[in-house]
């Protein structure tokens, strides 16, 4: 999973959040398929888990800072994503230490869940903002 230009919401801060965001998915999603990770399922679990909370409580910081008309709606779905992941949280660990069945299953459902939605919240939501951001400094 690569960061790529055109993912750019035009605020450098965000950009570099998003881009260890994509890495730290990228050990969870290869942790899941090969179970060889240099760390556990658990604990990238937890990594990326803390790594989300900090990235969620920044954006919503600079959208009170600039009060940000979109908030509410934009606070909406990092809950509902938090939701989401708590689920996941709660059995990838399950897989610790060998292939068992049902990682197939999970690894889709990891996709979907997290890499699915982060791509396309970047990609409209955060964007939204970081234009707002961008016409309000001009
Ligand atoms: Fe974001
Ligand atoms: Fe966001």
């Amino acid at each position: 999973m690569k960061w790529t230009e055109d993912l750019s919401v035009g605020v450098e801060k965000i950009d570099n959040q998003h881009k260890e965001l994509f890495s730290r998915i990228t050990d969870l999603v290869d942790a899941i398929r090969r179970h060889t990770c240099k760390y556990k399922i658990g604990d990238v679990v937890g990594f990326l888990d803390e790594y989300i909370v900090f990235h969620f409580g920044e954006e919503e910081r600079l959208m009170r800072e600039h009060g940000y008309p979109g908030y509410e709606q934009h606070i909406k779905q990092h809950e509902r994503f938090m939701a989401n992941f708590g689920e996941l949280k709660k059995v990838l660990p399950k897989l610790e230490g060998g292939t068992k069945p049902g990682s197939y299953d999970l690894s889709v459902e990891t996709n979907q869940v997290v890499v699915d939605w982060i791509l396309d919240h970047i990609a409209n939501v955060d964007k939204r903002f970081g234009e707002f951001l961008k016409d309000k400094k001009q």
